[in-house]
């Protein structure tokens, strides 16, 4: 048993309690391998934001507990080195199990998702519930979730989103004893966030997405007041790197993510966490493939990987400096 505080980090409460305050939200950014790692580090110690780490159960699968539970410890070590000391959590994003959990929380994940969204609520009570008890008694915060975001989650696919209900919010939060509630109110996973039927088109041909429902965010927090609640699938889908990517030699079509200015206001409210990955995915496929396709005689995967590292980088900063707000609050 490694507890996360072994390993240099922190659970997700004092930062949430913050964000909430403090009206911003904190970036929750996924990983799979040491470049992306290297690049949220660096963005968040640069921004002197706290940072959420976050590890799906496929990434578990792609890059092996025991390289990611010290990868997390390098990580803090690397983001001291660089000179700032920021808060950092390891987090589980969609864990499917209470096994699932208990081994992330046994090998130093300082907090974890419970995703039951997809279950009968009474089931989805039982086992966010289960989760809580353990990770409690280790110091582990926990997330649960209810509504269900349309996208691709592992290998879940849900066609069509269901509004979280404002109405089961009291009830499966005091039953379960959740830390944070992620929710559903028009994000959706993936680079094709809206089918082109359900955008307008400004005058450029850009797809314009259908605005969140805020009116149910204002319930959910007249609700449980103060709570910190978690916005999924919240990637803007940056339309150069969309470009970058079809004129480079791949073939995205119809991709079309959150306005960034939808998330700021989210930040401004009790989403103290915000979910980003298909952004990160888009920013290192393009300039992996722009170096590529310019420089052909190269095989070195530093050559093409550092330039895809150096652009994550950048883009992670701005999130935290003009979308979340997290600059500056560590
Ligand atoms: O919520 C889904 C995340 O983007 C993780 O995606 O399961 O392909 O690693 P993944
Ligand atoms: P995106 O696909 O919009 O980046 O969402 C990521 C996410 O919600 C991870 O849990
Ligand atoms: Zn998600």
């Amino acid at each position: 048993m490694t507890s996360y505080k072994d390993l240099g980090l922190v659970n997700t409460k004092e930062m949430f309690a913050k964000a909430i305050e403090g009206g911003y939200a904190i970036p929750a950014y996924n990983f799979n391998n040491m470049e992306q790692l290297q690049a949220i580090i660096q963005a968040c110690v640069e921004t002197k934001s706290p940072v959420i780490m976050q590890v799906s159960k496929g990434a578990r699968d792609y890059a092996n507990i025991n390289l990611l539970r010290n990868m997390a410890k390098g990580a803090s070590e690397y983001a001291k080195e660089l000179g700032y000391e920021i808060p950092i959590a390891l987090h589980l994003d969609h864990g499917d199990s209470f096994e699932t959990c208990k081994d992330c929380i046994e090998n130093g994940f300082s907090s974890v998702m419970i995703d039951g969204s997809h279950l009968p609520y009474e089931e989805n009570v039982a086992l966010t519930k289960k989760v809580v008890d353990f990770a409690h008694a280790h110091g582990v915060t926990v997330e649960g979730e209810l509504g269900v975001l349309a996208g691709i989650e592992d290998d879940v696919v849900a066609e069509f989103s269901t509004y979280t209900q404002p109405e089961e919010v009291v009830d499966f939060v005091s039953k379960t004893g959740v830390d944070s509630l992620a929710i559903s109110i028009g994000t959706s996973h993936g680079a094709n966030k809206f089918t082109p039927d359900q955008c307008t088109r400004n005058a450029e041909g850009v797809l314009i997405p259908p605005p969140l429902r805020f009116d149910i965010l204002k319930e959910i927090e007249k609700e449980l007041p103060g709570f910190p609640i978690v916005l999924h699938g919240s990637s803007s889908v940056p339309q150069e790197y969309v470009k970058m990517i079809n004129e480079f030699g791949g073939h995205l079509k119809d991709s079309v993510g959150i306005p960034e200015e939808e998330l700021r206001t989210a930040a401004q409210s009790a989403v103290c966490k915000i979910n980003i990955d298909s952004d990160g995915r888009l920013a290192m496929t393009a300039y992996i493939r722009k170096t590529l396709q310019e420089k052909p005689e190269e095989f070195d995967p530093r050559k093409y990987l550092g330039p895809a590292r150096a652009a994550l980088k950048e883009m992670y900063m701005h999130k935290n400096k003009n979308v979340l707000g997290s600059a500056g609050k560590a």
